[in-house]
């Protein structure tokens, strides 16, 4: 069935009600279709999403073994195998705590002798696995998606990026809060390549994403934001938590639109 619906903004409770809708989500579609594609993210946000998909493979509800995933992005210049590699991040988080086969969750290569090249490899690898069935979003406090910094092009393909000393200091956490240890360059989905996924599933928590939440949702969809490119996609969804919904005007509308909706509709 095609469902054209565009932005849905889901208001939760908290992170935790948050990740049980989307791990049913997925878990659904990986039911429906248990080749499903992937878009994994990393950071902060997705992690209470990956526990409820533990625990749905845990328990039998959920299986991996035919799916893949595609990561959003990776650090360059860090040492292989660096823990706070976006390799080694997925891999601890969710990849190797569930059931996919090996090699079946993909990352850019951050270590690549030809970044250029390996970003077009990149690009050609989620089309060649038949693109993305359903994108896992975090969103960065200047409205970062993936590492697509504020200015990034809409259409822009996968490819490396300069980070802001805003995203350093924003990470500086994973790095002992030392920011000299944060790379200054990336390779990312691009927007355009985050845009052929065929479902966007934007997260956010807490009131330090209040500004970028509101930004993305209610403010003119514009490369300063780049999570507004949301809007030009036909499904995506924001779920969002109390604290992170603060500054949406019509958050009364959102949670009617949602507590009113068809229950044959899914997310
Ligand atoms: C990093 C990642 C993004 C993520 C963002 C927010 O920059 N590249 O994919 O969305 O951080 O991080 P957090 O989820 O920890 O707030």
């Amino acid at each position: 069935m095609t469902r054209v619906r565009f932005m849905e903004v889901v208001i939760v409770a908290d992170a935790a009600a948050g990740a049980e809708i989307v791990g049913g989500a997925i878990a659904r579609l990986i039911a429906a279709r248990p080749d499903t594609v992937l878009g994994l993210a990393t950071g902060s946000t997705p992690l209470p999403v990956y526990d409820d998909l533990v625990r749905r493979c845990d328990a039998g509800e959920v299986s991996f073994a035919q799916a893949k995933g595609f990561a959003l992005d990776e650090y360059v210049g860090l040492p292989q195998g660096h823990p706070e590699s976006y390799r080694a991040v997925l891999d601890r988080e969710i990849v190797g705590r569930v059931d996919f086969a090996p090699d079946a969750v993909l990352t850019p290569d951050g270590w690549a002798p030809d970044p250029a090249a390996a970003c077009a490899a990149y690009d050609r690898a989620i089309a060649d696995a038949g693109g993305i069935d359903l994108q896992i979003l975090g969103v960065g406090t200047d409205g970062h998606i993936g590492f697509n910094e504020p200015t990034s092009s809409l259409a822009s393909p996968t490819r490396i990026k300069t980070l802001t000393e805003q995203t350093r200091v924003d990470n500086a956490r994973f790095f002992d809060d030392d920011i000299a240890q944060v790379p200054h360059h990336v390779l990312t989905q691009g927007i355009g390549t985050i845009l052929r996924a065929r479902h966007l599933v934007l997260l956010a928590w807490g009131s330090n994403k209040a500004e970028a939440v509101a930004a993305t949702v209610e403010g003119p969809v514009t490369s300063m934001v780049p999570s507004s490119a949301l809007h030009l996609h036909p499904h995506a969804t924001v779920v969002v938590d109390e604290p992170a919904a603060q500054q949406l005007r019509l958050s009364d509308y959102y949670r009617h639109v949602y507590d009113n909706k068809p229950q044959w509709q899914g997310l």
